[in-house]
């Protein structure tokens, strides 16, 4: 990839749309890249928040023993063979008895690659709300609940966070509509937007194994990888080529999230917008010494993208994690 290959990736990137995932640059070391399963070795939870014009959300009374009763958002974990949007509808048609599309992807949510949930700001396109004598193992119920006078018990508090997040993002989004790309992946890995900016300026940090490239890191499904989430992955990457001690290094959330879900393919890519910056006030004009050959900084000269990534930088235009 030439530095016009470099720009046209980064603009896929920025875009929402994704790329393509060719190979990794970094991967937990004595582990071989194997690809994951799901219900295996990951496992990925969709959840839906609907809100309509009366600013009520839409809930669903759980069936499940263990919480029967309670209210939560319509949300279930993925099946083997679909993709996530397909997941989210099935979910949401079991719990709630209606056909929806998602709007966006609103946060997500891990505790390392065995459990990531994706929630989306959703519309329904059809269907009847579930009533109680459509009662059945996915739910007793589904209903329409004042933001403000929301039923009890909850099955859990989360949920607050996720309908506030709704609620602003209804109000002013902060980031563009971000929907899952059909691109196929077999391990859970992240592509790093990683970037250093000084007055003006913007570098983004690349591979230069092969044509130059966004770098990409995969998680591990050790145990201390998956105690430390997927940010473990980014600051391994990171270390191979800096010096960290000095460096404050900042996931800020997603560009975009890839996942096919087919042909065996259970993996996800996430584009993570990253920034690195020196811990020490003051004005930095160069970015950060790289050590060895495999990782370079790029300088974006293009106008249009240098703008694009600074404008998402300062305004945090990006879908939260474990936010
Ligand atoms: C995940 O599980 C599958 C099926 O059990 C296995 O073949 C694969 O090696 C595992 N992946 C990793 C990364 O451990
Ligand atoms: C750079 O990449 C090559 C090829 O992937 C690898 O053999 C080498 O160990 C890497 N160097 C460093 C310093 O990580």
């Amino acid at each position: 990839m030439t530095s016009e290959g470099l720009a046209g990736a980064l603009a896929a990137v920025l875009g929402g749309r994704g790329l393509l995932v060719q190979g990794c640059d970094s991967g937990p070391a004595g582990e071989a890249l194997a690809p994951v399963r799901l219900r295996k070795n990951v496992s990925y939870v969709v959840l839906a928040v609907f809100l309509n014009e009366q600013d009520e959300v839409l809930l669903i009374q759980e069936a499940k023993r263990e919480c029967r009763g309670s209210w939560y958002l319509p949300a279930g974990r993925m099946e083997p063979g679909e993709t996530i949007v397909e997941a989210l509808q099935r979910e949401v048609k079991e719990e709630a008895g209606l056909h929806c599309e998602p709007l966006t992807l609103l946060s997500v949510e891990e505790r390392g690659p065995s459990w990531i949930r994706f929630s989306f700001l959703a519309h329904p396109t059809g269907g009847i709300l579930k009533t109680p004598k459509e009662a059945d193992a996915e739910s007793l119920q589904a209903a329409w609940y004042p933001r403000a006078s929301l039923p009890t018990p909850l099955r859990a508090q989360d949920i607050l966070h996720l309908i506030e997040l709704a609620a602003q993002y209804r109000h002013r989004a902060r980031h563009p509509f971000i929907l899952p790309q059909e691109l196929p992946c077999s391990v859970v890995c992240q592509r790093l937007v990683a970037t250093f900016t000084s007055v003006q300026t913007v570098w983004v940090l690349v591979g230069t194994v092969g044509m130059p490239h966004l770098p990409v890191t995969a998680c591990g499904l050790t145990p201390m990888e998956q105690r430390g989430g997927i940010k473990m992955a980014v600051l391994r990457l990171l270390q191979e080529c800096l010096t960290l001690h000095h460096l404050a290094v900042e996931t800020k959330g997603l560009l975009g999230l890839q996942h096919l879900g087919r042909d065996r393919t259970d993996g996800i890519c996430l584009n993570v917008l990253v920034t690195v910056a020196f811990r020490n006030p003051g004005i930095q004009d160069e970015p950060p010494k790289v050590r060895g050959e495999n990782f370079s900084w790029w300088k974006v000269v293009e106008e249009d993208l240098q703008s694009q990534l600074l404008q998402r930088l300062q305004e945090s235009s990006v879908v939260p994690v474990n936010r």
